[in-house]
């Protein structure tokens, strides 16, 4: 009997959730969960969330309920901000995962309580997101984030070799900044922009290559090792995202590069587009970057979240695979080239 009244219990629970995403309704709550609040592509993703919130309430009038968590680089602690997600009712939950390897705990919560969920930036396995059907990934392809990389510096180099090849060996002596450990865009990039240079025909010689987990300061002190251990010799850093680029330029700038014509800086190429890294290509510290879309992210997953809702088709995107959202990355050099 207890076991039967139960049952009905789960069922009644189940059906009342459908209601709330089948039937037109004021207000959508949407629960938010971010790796790390520190990490620049992170927070401007954020602030564009809020933007494309208020947006969207006008387009559609509607109220959409943003609650925003830091996970602090911790998953225990983004497992309990997901059930508390789901104890204040939220209609979907939009998850940052700490650790891409690790979605099962959320994944479980998300499918016992009917409640959809949109994970973005940091890609879990496939295996994963094909647990169930309400399961979805906004993000981009990394792959593609490489070869726009490698691109700049082709078409740099198709220009004016010299300009980059200092010493005129023909090999190109370069350095190479990683984001985390097991992220597929460090993974990824960092492959795909020397593969990409090498089918073009160019020599490469790797001279150091190390995990800076997205990070300006950790940016900075591997740059300051490596121009002791390779004074003068450095003329490419490839850097998997803005940030670190940054660290680079930094790293440089103490050691009396930029604003003087004696001591040329190697070329730094970054990945992002986020706003400090955009100001360091049109400053010259930065010879050119990847946009990482974060407008188009914000506003593919707030889309997504509103089509499940209401049940409406996606506006502006394709749900590749019934699951995915990847915006495009773009190629961004001075002036906006
Ligand atoms: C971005 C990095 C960011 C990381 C966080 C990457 O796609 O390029 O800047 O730190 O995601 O997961």
């Amino acid at each position: 009997m207890i076991i039967l009244l139960i049952t009905a219990m789960m069922i009644l629970t189940a059906c009342s959730r459908y209601k709330v995403l089948e039937t037109k309704k004021d207000t959508i709550k949407i629960g938010v969960s971010i790796y790390n609040r520190y990490d620049t592509f992170i927070s401007e993703l954020v602030e564009c969330l809020q933007e494309e919130a208020l947006k969207m309430e006008k387009k559609y009038n509607i109220t959409i309920s943003l609650d925003v968590q830091d996970a602090a680089a911790n998953q225990i602690t983004q497992n309990e901000q997901m059930e508390r997600f789901l104890e204040r009712g939220c209609d979907i939950v939009c998850i940052n995962l700490v650790d891409r390897t690790d979605a099962s705990n959320i994944i479980e919560r998300g499918k016992n309580a009917n409640v959809p969920i949109i994970f973005f930036n940091r890609e879990l396995v496939k295996e994963d997101l094909n647990r169930w059907d309400k399961l979805y990934y906004v993000g981009a392809d990394a792959m593609e984030s490489g070869i726009l990389q490698a691109e700049i510096l082709i078409q740099a180099l198709q220009k004016d070799m010299d300009f980059v090849d200092k010493n005129q060996d023909g090999i190109l002596q370069y350095v190479m900044l990683e984001g985390e450990a097991g992220h597929q865009d460090s993974i990824v990039r960092s492959m795909n922009v020397i593969q990409t240079l090498t089918k073009e025909g160019y020599e490469l010689e790797k001279l150091a290559d190390e995990i800076a987990n997205w990070n300006r300061d950790q940016g900075k002190t591997k740059m300051m090792q490596w121009m002791t251990e390779y004074a003068g010799t450095i003329e490419i850093v490839f850097s998997n995202n803005d940030d670190m680029a940054l660290g680079a330029v930094d790293a440089l700038k103490e050691a009396g590069y930029f604003g003087t014509a004696e001591k040329v800086p190697p070329v730094i190429l970054g990945i992002d587009g986020t706003r400090e890294g955009i100001r360091a290509v049109e400053n010259n510290e930065i010879f050119g970057t990847v946009i990482n879309d974060i407008p188009g992210q914000a506003k593919g997953i707030l889309q997504l979240a509103y089509s499940l809702c209401y049940n409406q088709p996606l506006e502006d995107f394709t749900l590749v695979e019934g699951k995915y959202i990847r915006c495009p990355y773009k190629i961004y050099k001075k002036n906006g080239e």
